[in-house]
């Protein structure tokens, strides 16, 4: 699987990574997965400290099941940790059971870093329904 940096800027990344509209705001970088034969989805990551948001993760329709939303993930923890992150956080409305597989546990909203909470995606881009799971990125 090859990886690009990609600007918040980028047309499709917003197409794919709803709701979005923080792309482009500071701190956040973003990622394009393709293979030889093309885009396969997209990932990022927005840093809070020395914690990071896990910007939502997007396999195309057409690639699912097939293994690369765990890729994806597990890249991300890998880059996480290389910025020097040491816990990875993110929310979710329905994946929350993909993402305890990959060693993500629920947590309570009380017991997240401010930082975190403080976010565009805990304050309102997501819903106050949505799931919030956590990882320490060398767990
Ligand atoms: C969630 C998503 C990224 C998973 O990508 P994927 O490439 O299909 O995932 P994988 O092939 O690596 O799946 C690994 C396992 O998790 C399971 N899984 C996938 N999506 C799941 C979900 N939403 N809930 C529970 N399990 C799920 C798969 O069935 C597979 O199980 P198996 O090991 O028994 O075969 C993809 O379905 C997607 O883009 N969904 C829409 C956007 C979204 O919900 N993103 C997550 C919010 S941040």
């Amino acid at each position: 699987m090859n990886v690009d940096h990609i600007g918040g800027d980028d047309p499709d990344l917003a197409l794919a990574l709803l709701p979005a509209d923080d792309l482009t705001e500071a701190d956040r970088v973003f990622y394009r997965f393709s293979t030889d034969q093309g885009t396969v989805g997209y990932g990022g990551l927005e840093r809070c400290g020395n914690v990071a948001l896990l910007r939502p993760v997007v396999v195309l329709t057409e690639y699912r099941g097939m293994r690369f939303g765990t890729d994806v993930v597990e890249w991300l923890l890998g880059e996480a940790g290389r910025l020097g992150m040491l816990s990875v956080y993110l929310l979710t409305e329905r994946a929350a059971p993909f993402f305890e597989r990959l060693g993500f546990v629920v947590t309570d909203r009380a017991d997240a870093p401010p930082a975190i909470l403080r976010t565009r995606q805990a304050t309102g881009l997501c819903p106050a329904s949505a799931t919030l799971l956590s990882r320490t990125v060398h767990g």
